[in-house]
């Protein structure tokens, strides 16, 4: 999703901007934009595509000044033109402003900015704030109020930053709903504003977080928050100690392969200091909620989007087969438009890798007004989403997830779920400490496992080459495993757009059952558990048709080597662990099928890191 940089100090802003926009490529963008302030006057530069072009815009028409701001879009209002890419400048010339999100109500407003006489340059929601910014700034007569009074107008969510041409030395930026993050860098004798940390991290670690409704005024040797009302804030900075190495490739050819291969750190980083083998024990040190508030807990609302709803429903069969207690999962984008019944006994727990998803957090905006705790299963530090948790948050230390396509995000994200639901477990009576050990024992086993799977990829590219022209595939999986079937069609999709379904396999004769013939290859999850002979009828059904079946197994089946094509083994672990294991082969196919059609791997088209918008 669009990414905000700006800067105001003793160099020159636009090599700190523009290479901190570059930090926020990951997130996914299709036009980018610059506008740097010197002598008075709005430089302004703007390019279709990619970094790289307004870079080579910026080398023919060079720009110089102290203070700039600058933007990378994921058009929502407009297409993917120059002039609807931020910056917006309004018609006098006196404001500049870039936005990330929507202003939902920017055509009642451009209707009235309309009447009034403005002529308009784009087709963006952003230039609306320009020239409403632009209006009741010349109304007040100071920026700063009329950044407030301009603010007010706003509906939505959204993340602004401005500059006007006749305050040199002031950039301002606000925060409004859940529109991302807006994070101020403090440096020394130079100051930083962006949406996200890595965007800055190379300069400070020093950061402050607006919260909903705050407006920061940035100046090179000082900032100042405020409410949107003008009572001033007192807003404490926080170190981030992300290492901008680890953002790096590190010789991998893509992120998504650096973060397949990662993930054995990663889950072992999500595991650290959380278990106590000796006493059998959970330790979730981060949640705020009491045991005695977690026992009272006689049911929890998931609420995620996307891969982390995958995610949620794994945490289903975990929470509700470990624990006992009762699980609904519900998309963000659903879960905020329905009556939920929740009372004083439900927890909600959103379950996001930016923690700044806005379905996501519209969901903990609901239960929170209900009265509902919430707790997050969250990857990044400080977010919008760790910040609503009243109930604390579980982090999943999974370190940047770079790629536009979430992996270890996701298994991380599993053993967070499995982690809470050993907890709830013990909590409410569900589990001896036989028992308990047990399941401790098979999670520090897990990441020795992954790295078995990773070792070889040869299958992997094999398969690649035979399905590279493919049109279509099916995964099918049941029980815990049937979530893993979506996310795996979910990941072909989006990298390496092969038009891909996933089923609960029992659904398979009720109507998928008539795409499949030997056009067809068809992935089947069957690991050695209470549905293995279920899966394997699967399997013949399938073959029967003359679908060609790719079966994802444990280590040492015999049975399915007759019927597929391809087995792949993994290693044996328990059952409700088997979905972390079935994911990786997953995450493999797909990445060699996207490397073997030749697509943008890390930055699929039309996807954004991030979504925060709606
Ligand atoms: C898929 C993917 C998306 C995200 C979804 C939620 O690979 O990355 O489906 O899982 O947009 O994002 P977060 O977890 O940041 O809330």
């Amino acid at each position: 999703m669009c990414g905000i940089v700006g800067y105001i100090g003793p160099r020159e802003a636009t090599e700190v901007v523009v290479d901190g926009l570059q930090r926020l490529e990951y997130r996914g963008y299709d036009s980018s934009g610059i506008a740097v302030l010197c002598d008075g006057e709005f430089d302004i530069r703007r390019s279709v595509g990619k970094l790289q072009k307004l870079r080579e815009r910026l080398n023919g028409e060079p720009t110089y000044g102290h203070q700039a701001i600058g933007h990378t879009r994921w058009a929502t209002h407009g297409g993917v033109t120059e002039a609807n890419a931020h910056p917006h400048r309004s018609t006098s010339g006196d404001i500049v402003v870039i936005q990330n999100g929507i202003v939902e109500n920017y055509l009642a407003l451009k209707a009235e900015l309309t009447a009034a006489g403005v002529h308009w340059h784009s087709q963006t929601d952003t230039e609306v704030i320009a020239q409403l910014l632009d209006r009741e700034a010349k109304a007040s007569g100071d920026f700063v109020i009329g950044f407030r009074r301009a603010l007010l107008r706003l509906k939505g969510g959204n993340a602004i930053v401005a500059m006007h041409r006749r305050q040199p030395g002031l950039i301002v930026a606000a925060r409004l709903g859940n529109a991302g993050a807006v994070v101020v860098g403090l440096g020394d004798g130079e100051n930083f504003v962006a949406s996200d940390i890595p965007a800055v991290l190379d300069h400070t670690q020093r950061m402050v977080f607006l919260e909903d409704h705050e407006v920061a005024l940035v100046r090179a040797d000082s900032v100042s928050y405020q409410q949107i009302d003008g009572t001033a804030l007192d807003k404490q900075a926080q170190t981030v100690a992300y290492d901008p190495v680890a953002a790096a490739k590190g010789g991998y050819k893509h992120f998504m392969q650096k973060e397949i291969f990662e993930q054995p750190r990663s889950i072992t980083d999500t595991l650290h200091d959380r278990i106590n083998l000796e006493q059998a024990t959970v330790q979730l040190d981060s949640l705020r909620l009491s045991d005695e508030q977690l026992t009272r807990i006689d049911k929890i609302m998931v609420v995620a989007c996307g891969t982390a709803w995958h995610a949620g429903l794994v945490a289903k069969f975990l929470i509700e087969g470990l624990a006992r207690v009762r699980v609904e999962v519900d998309y963000g984008s659903e879960f905020r438009y329905r009556q939920p019944i929740l009372d004083d006994r439900s927890l909600l727990l959103a379950i996001t890798q930016s923690g700044e998803t806005a379905d996501t957090l519209a969901g903990m905006q609901v239960a929170r007004e209900q009265g509902v705790p919430c707790i997050s299963l969250v990857n990044a530090i400080g977010s919008q989403a760790a910040r609503l948790s009243d109930g604390g948050v579980i982090y999943l230390n999974a370190g940047p997830e770079i790629s536009v396509a979430s992996t270890k995000a996701f298994t991380t994200m599993v053993v967070g779920a499995y982690l809470l639901a050993l907890k709830l477990a013990t909590l409410h009576g569900r589990m001896d400490k036989v028992t308990m050990r047990e399941h401790l024992q098979a999670l520090l086993e897990l990441p020795g496992k992954v790295g078995e799977i990773v070792k070889n990829t040869t299958v992997y590219e094999e398969l690649a080459e035979r399905y590279r022209h493919t049109n279509d595939m099916l995964f099918l999986g049941r029980g815990i495993n049937y979530p893993t079937a979506l996310e795996g069609a979910l990941k072909l999709k989006e990298i390496s757009y092969i038009h891909a379904e996933g089923y609960p396999a029992g659904e398979m004769k009720h109507g998928p059952i008539a795409l499949i013939d030997e056009e067809m290859p068809v992935v089947c999850l069957c690991p050695h558990d209470d549905v293995y002979d279920k899966m394997v009828s699967n399997v013949q059904q399938v073959k029967t048709r003359g679908g060609e079946v790719i079966v994802i197994t444990t280590e040492g089946d015999t049975q399915l080597r007759e019927m597929a094509r391809t087995v792949i083994e993994v290693p044996a672990t328990l059952p409700w662990l088997t979905p972390i294991l079935n994911t990786i082969p997953l995450q493999l196919l797909s990445y060699y099928c996207a490397l073997r059609r030749g697509t943008d791997v890390d930055q699929p088209r039309n996807l954004a890191k991030s979504v925060t918008v709606e």
